[in-house]
């Protein structure tokens, strides 16, 4: 529906559960996304979790990713707990593929996802967490305009350790700059 340079955001399809499970379930993606313990998600679990997630009511606005060249499937990105009166949202994003990380994907589908947000969600603030050791991600978010807002001090516990969360900003009017 929405077009970039590479790729398209539009609604998601019945036949993209099952690739979006194994997304989700691959180690490495898992454990960049998630904060709990990163155990394997059912087919029925995201079936679950996308019937609950209507726009309307709750204000979560998600999209799926396709390769513009090939029409594939990557992943998702999504609107989490827009705040409406402090005009403030929280952003998610996953390339599944890992074939396509570090190609320009997941910027190009940050800065759709940015645009309707602000153009028209008329959000004031886009905010995320990431993980300090996802440093693919921070570099990503930092091509797009987020800027760092400060250090979550051994936020997660992952692979026998803990590491900081970092939380990162996009205001509107930097955006229009
Ligand atoms: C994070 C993610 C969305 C980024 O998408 P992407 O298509 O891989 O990112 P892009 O190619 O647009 O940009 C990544 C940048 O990081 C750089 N990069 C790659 N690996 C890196 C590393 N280990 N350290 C620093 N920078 C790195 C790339 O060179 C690129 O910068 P450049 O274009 O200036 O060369 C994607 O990798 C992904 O979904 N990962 C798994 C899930 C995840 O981490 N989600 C985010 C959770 S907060």
């Amino acid at each position: 529906m929405y077009n970039g340079d590479l790729v398209k955001l539009r609604a998601y399809k019945e036949d993209d559960v099952e690739r979006a499970v194994e997304f989700i379930n691959d180690e490495e993606v898992k454990k960049l996304l998630d904060s709990n313990i990163p155990f394997p998600m059912t087919k029925w679990q995201e079936e679950e979790w996308v019937k609950s997630r209507k726009a309307e009511t709750n204000f979560t606005y998600d999209f799926a990713i396709e390769d513009l060249d090939t029409g594939k499937y990557i992943g998702g990105c999504s609107i989490n707990e827009c705040n409406l009166k402090n005009r403030n949202c929280t952003i998610g994003i996953m390339i599944g593929d890992k074939n396509y990380w570090g190609k320009g994907y997941g910027s190009d589908a940050l800065k759709v996802l940015i645009k309707f947000i602000f153009e028209e969600v008329n959000m004031d603030k886009i905010k995320l967490n990431v993980f300090s050791f996802n440093k693919r991600a921070i570099s990503c978010y930092k091509k797009v305009g987020f800027k760092e807002e400060g250090l979550l001090k051994r936020e997660i516990y992952r692979n026998g350790r803990y590491y900081d969360e970092v939380p990162m900003a996009l205001f509107k009017e930097d955006w229009i700059k």
